[in-house]
């Protein structure tokens, strides 16, 4: 906006027009103050006039952000301007470039509410919460953080929260958030934090990334809860439930060892004892003496079904030959009494497996081929063991009519369950690879390195 010597306006374009809501042909000659709010106006022409003396050619006006205009409509509106000067013709000329920032103006006020109104959302949140920049360093705590950790911010920032995590979960701790961070993934990681009385808390810890409105990184955001209560119930109830097992298997093997020890036997000497006293019968006892006959054969199977009923609660070969020989066996047996083809294979599988796992494995083997039985509709099946340099896998398969395992989930089968919950106790776990229609793969691995496990044991 051009003016002359005595502050009058010379030239008037369009964007002025549009910024101060007035047409050019009433702004031509009119002063220009009517476009500065009153009570800046005896500043304005200080200004102006110290200006024109200096000599300086351009330079900026006022400092930044403080500069207001007045519309015609008598709105005020925040200006950024400079100003430079001209002689022609033996007259002094002044030009001043004009940038309304009404709208920057009220874009960084509302990132400043918007701040304000996530840090005071962030402080009244009953959740701890982090938040860290491209260079992997924290730059943010919440009030609950600090009110747990009882540190300064100064103290949390950078890598100084890592100070208050417990030695044994650092390095777990740090790799995880590294290697999420790395691939922009979120995560999630439990660790024990030192509370301000110098307890130690188990905190669960969820990260996401962070990404601006153009997609690009900025860091990332958490939140933590004190879960170290549900931990301990979790864990009182682990163990609860490994008592269970354990109750549960040790009922099995007695009642297992009762039928082959003693009930089995007496039931072979019965046998024995028929046969020989219908042997005896004179020749004159005829028709009853055969009927008497044909019962020994229905004894032997009432036996062999015992014998079979006592191997699946307990079995010795487990505890003597081991999981290949007792799989193997229960296979076989199987097989034979339920009709079915079940093909057995192992490979890798250690001499000596601790009886822990190989038990494990062997229930969950018992229920995932009943279940195959019972379920699939198959009556094709395969079992395989197979050991490796860290672990033991079983698998058992079938071609059957398969199961959508959401649906299972409302019926409660105890199987599925209770192998879930086995190999849990042994560190192992359950997949299950099945869809209705195409079959059922029941797969358990549990870790075991024979190498590291002998030096444990022998160290
Ligand atoms: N091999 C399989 N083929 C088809 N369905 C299966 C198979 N295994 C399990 N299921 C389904 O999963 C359910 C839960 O199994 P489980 O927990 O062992 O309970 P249960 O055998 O007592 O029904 C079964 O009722 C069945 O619907
Ligand atoms: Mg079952």
């Amino acid at each position: 906006m051009p003016s002359d010597e005595e502050q009058r306006v010379v030239l008037f374009n369009t964007a002025a027009e549009k910024m101060f809501g007035c047409a050019a042909s009433e702004a031509m000659g009119a002063a220009i103050e009517r476009f500065i709010p009153p009570r800046f106006r005896s500043e304005h022409r200080a200004h102006i006039r110290r200006y024109g003396q200096s000599g300086v050619t351009n330079r900026s006006m006022g400092t930044l952000g403080a500069l207001r205009a007045l519309r015609t409509n008598g709105a005020e509106f925040p200006i950024e301007a400079s100003i430079s000067q001209v002689e022609a013709d033996g007259s002094k000329f002044f030009t001043v470039i004009i940038r309304d920032i009404s709208e920057r103006r009220r874009a960084e006020e509302s990132v400043r509410e918007s701040e304000e109104r996530f840090r005071l959302v962030a402080n009244t949140a009953p959740v701890m919460i982090w938040m860290s920049g491209t260079d992997k360093l924290c730059n943010y705590f919440n009030q609950p953080w600090l009110d747990f950790t009882g540190r300064s911010i100064e103290a949390e920032l950078g890598n100084g929260w890592a100070e208050g995590v417990h030695a044994e979960d650092l390095n777990r701790c740090l790799d995880t958030y590294t290697q999420a961070f790395d691939r922009r993934e979120s995560f999630k990681m439990q660790y024990r934090l030192r509370r301000h009385d110098g307890e130690y808390r188990w905190l669960l810890d969820i990260g996401v990334p962070r990404f601006s409105k153009d997609g690009s990184f900025d860091g990332y955001i958490g939140c933590c809860m004190d879960v170290t209560d549900s931990k301990v119930a979790e864990e009182a109830l682990a163990s609860m439930g490994r008592k269970l097992i354990e109750a549960h298997e040790d009922e099995r093997t007695w009642i297992g060892r009762e039928l082959h020890d003693d009930i089995i036997q007496r039931l072979a000497l019965l046998a024995i004892e028929l046969e020989r006293r219908t042997q005896r019968l004179p020749d004159s006892a005829g028709q009853g003496r055969d009927q008497i006959y044909q019962l020994v054969p229905r004894l032997a199977d009432i036996t062999r079904d015992i014998q079979a009923l006592s191997h699946r609660l307990h079995s010795s070969k487990l505890e003597y030959l081991g999981i290949v020989a007792a799989a193997e066996s229960f296979c076989k047996e199987l097989s034979e009494q339920q009709k079915v083809v079940i093909e057995f294979s192992h490979s890798g599988i250690p001499r000596t497996v601790p009886k822990e796992i190989s038990l494990c494995l062997f229930r969950v083997l018992q229920e995932a081929a009943q279940n195959a039985i019972k379920h699939s509709g198959a009556r094709q099946f395969k079992v395989e063991l197979r050991g490796g340099p860290e672990e033991i896998q079983l698998t058992v398969s079938d071609w059957g009519v398969g199961f959508d395992e959401q649906d299972t989930i409302k019926h409660q089968g105890i199987g599925l369950v209770s192998m879930t919950e086995r190999l849990q106790l042994v560190n192992g776990q359950l997949s299950i690879i099945s869809k209705p229609g195409h079959g059922t793969t029941i797969n358990a691995r549990v870790h075991f390195n024979p190498q590291q496990d002998r030096l444990s044991a022998a160290g």
